[in-house]
């Protein structure tokens, strides 16, 4: 099954176009490559078929990264179908430089975990785990390689210096596979410059979650065919650590066009995780602390956390100014200490600790600070002190550490600024309720950070007032809307009312146009006849301290006037009686003057008809009239009329022509009052005769 010839070993590499083409062209060096030196890869795996000679059956390579575990690629290990090969069809052979010696430690393997996102044909996910039936041996031919720190990404920014290893094919042109160990020196290539680049239409499109770039953009160096699953690796100082696996690439060493590696800081937890090495990151680093040792110089100190099941081989202290990380020292594993210098003094320096190694980083720690937390400043409260309004409350401090401050707010008493907390009230706001109003408020702030606490306070509101009053029900009027009955105002309910005043408004029908009517300011109200066929309405002006609110009631019906509608049937006719005697005085040129006073029903319409049996005043042209202290209304030659107003007592007085040629005659004269509706209901009459 396992050859070392192009496409030899799972044809899908030949489907997926990754393979270098065959041809006759001379041969290179992995490409482009070296000889390693013997025991210069000591972590280096050949994976080689069951019962073939190494030189024979070398397929793919990997990476011992731990005594039990060799890690490669997927496409590795996967058949033709996409199957995971049996772990009988193939060894790991440890500790061999020179595939020709046969030489080293061949294992068999027990377990082969294939990343479970690995999709064929694709190298998506492409990251296997061997499992070796026996650990490895290790000795200085055989060693571990650990994976790049997580704490050192940057070992991996584009142009770095990577180093590639493999048995792969060492020709761009043909099939030149050779015994020895080939390496080669290789940078690491943008994600941007790559992914512009890998696109063929065929492999998949380059993915820089997943995937890494290295290289020699110019051509003539690169891994090939037979070289997939081997390392790709960075130096962490001197050390080489593995930063990915040889996965795929367009054809190999071609100018323009990189290698694709598994890029293994997607992987760590598919590697160290419960199908493999069932390691995890470290823990926080603890009791991690920052003391000031000069105005520059802060000493950071922390201790060990548990580490997950592999010893810490680094930290990274970060500098966080005003809460905004910085730049990162990064320590070796055995570190509980480090001193940053060169800060600028006074800064709000914090220091923040990572543990690491290659399973993954710890969270980092809390940052801690090197002195008690600083406000910047008294708190500042904002907002109206008046109930029901919220008061917001800020502080700013230095030398935070990520624990949150403790807002306390305080009702103070308005004179004496004696103050106690209120309960409960530990929020940034404050909404201002009855209790507090009449006193003042404040705001405490308590921040606490690993050096200590430090209470800062706000000044004083002004006393808090009520909201004006608020109509929770408007004003009213009861009664009957009609000339000379009495209506019944009230001011509606209300909240926080002082005090509050009433005024009657006449308005048009409509309710467009109103109009205040002069002194009528109480609660009662007798409508007037000239407020006939109007709409009437109370406004209510409410007043306290902090301001005024008016409220309007409903408009009544238009003012009826008196007396009712037959449609009324309750109620009685007008009724109109005589007070006292009648006086009628003759002037000598003839001119009768009648005084008179009656009793009306108030409101009522007093018609005053002068009765002439004989015809023979010459009442038309002279009739005038004063009914009430008013002039009367002349309706026709013979009647005037006038609407009688509360108090229902009316003065007539009535001045007309006599006779001049038969004075005696006014004797057969008559005067008529009486009180009638519109609608012609009659009340009993007077007559006065004279
Ligand atoms: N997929 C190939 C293998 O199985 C590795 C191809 C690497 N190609 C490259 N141009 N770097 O060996």
């Amino acid at each position: 099954m396992f050859q070392r010839a192009v496409a030899g070993v799972f044809a899908t590499l030949a489907l997926s176009g990754v393979v270098c083409l065959p041809s006759a062209a001379a041969a290179g060096r992995i490409v482009g490559g070296t000889s390693a030196p013997a025991g210069a890869w000591p972590s280096i795996v050949a994976l080689v078929a069951a019962g073939q000679a190494p030189s024979v059956g070398q397929f793919c390579g990997g990476t011992l990264i731990h005594s039990e575990w060799v890690l490669t690629a997927a496409h590795c290990i996967t058949d033709p179908a996409g199957m995971v090969v049996p772990e009988t069809s193939f060894d790991a052979v440890l500790g061999v430089t020179d595939l020709a010696a046969d030489a080293g430690q061949r294992h068999t393997i027990s377990q082969i975990v294939r990343h479970p996102g690995y999709v064929d044909g694709q190298f998506v996910n492409d990251a296997a785990l061997l499992r070796l039936v026996i650990p490895a041996v290790l000795d200085p031919t055989v060693a571990v390689m650990d994976l790049v720190s997580p704490l050192r990404p940057d070992l991996w920014d584009a142009a770095s210096p990577a180093e590639v290893a493999g048995w792969g094919n060492t020709s761009s042109t043909a099939n030149v596979f050779v015994n020895a160990l080939q390496n080669a020196s290789i940078s690491v290539i943008s994600d941007a410059t790559c992914s512009a680049l890998m696109v063929d239409g065929i492999t998949p499109d380059f993915s820089a979650t997943s995937m890494l770039c290295a290289g020699v953009l110019a051509g003539g160096v690169d891994t090939c065919q037979g070289d997939s699953g081997g390392p790709l690796t960075v130096r962490d100082g001197l050390v080489r650590t593995l930063a990915g696996l040889t996965s795929w690439g367009i054809g190999c060493a071609a100018p323009n066009l990189s290698g694709v590696y598994t890029r293994l800081d997607a992987y760590r937890s598919f590697i160290f995780g419960p199908a493999g090495l069932n390691q995890s990151p470290p823990s926080t680093p603890l009791s991690v602390d920052a003391v000031l040792q000069d105005p520059q110089a802060v000493a950071v100190t922390w201790t060990a956390p548990p580490n997950g099941g592999r010893p810490i081989t680094g930290y990274a202290v970060r500098t966080l100014q005003g809460g905004v990380t910085g730049s990162a020292t990064v320590l070796p594993g055995a570190s509980t200490s480090t001193t940053i210098a060169g800060l600028t003094p006074g800064g709000d320096f914090t220091f923040t600790v990572t543990a690491a190694h290659s399973a993954g980083a710890s969270t980092p720690s809390d940052p801690a600070a090197p002195l008690v937390p600083q406000s910047t400043g008294p708190p500042i409260v904002t907002g109206e002190a008046r109930r029901e309004r919220t008061l917001g409350g800020a502080s700013e401090w230095r030398y935070l550490t990520g624990q949150p401050v403790v807002f306390q707010w305080q009702r103070c008493d308005a004179v004496t600024s004696a103050c106690s907390d209120i309960v409960g009230a530990n929020g940034a706001n404050l909404v201002l309720v009855q209790s507090d109003v009449g006193h003042r408020v404040r705001l405490r702030v308590t921040a606490t950070n690993n050096k200590g606490s430090t209470l800062a306070e706000s000044a004083l509101t002004s006393v808090v007032v009520p909201p004006p009053p608020t109509s929770v029900s408007p004003p009213t009027i009861s009664g009957i809307s009609r000339v000379g009955v009495q209506l019944q105002a009230t001011i509606g309910s209300w909240t926080d009312l002082d005090g509050a005043t009433i005024g009657w408004q006449a308005c048009d029908v409509s309710g467009t146009t109103c109009a205040d009517i002069a002194g009528a300011t109480g609660s009662a109200f007798v409508p007037q006849p000239a407020q006939v066929g109007e709409r009437l309405r109370v406004v209510v002006t409410a007043t306290n301290a902090a301001g005024v609110t008016t409220a309007m009631s409903d408009l009544t019906a238009p003012v009826a006037p008196l007396p009712i509608s037959i449609l009324d049937p309750d109620l009685a006719p007008p009724t109109i009686k005589q007070l006292g005697s009648s006086k009628v005085t003759q002037a000598a040129n003839g001119v009768v003057t009648v005084r008179m006073r009656v009793k009306v029903t108030p409101g009522a319409l007093l018609v005053v008809r002068v009765l002439d049996h004989r015809g023979s005043l010459r009442v038309l042209d002279h009739l005038t009239s004063r009914i009430g202290g008013r002039r009367a209304t002349r309706v026709t030659p013979r009647r005037l009329s006038a609407v009688i107003d509360a108090s229902g007592v009316a003065e007539i007085k009535v001045v007309f022509a006599g006779n001049n040629r038969n004075p005696r005659r006014i004797g057969r004269l008559a005067l008529e009052a009486s009180s009638r509706s519109r609608r012609g209901v009659l009340s009993p009459s007077f007559r006065t005769r004279f």
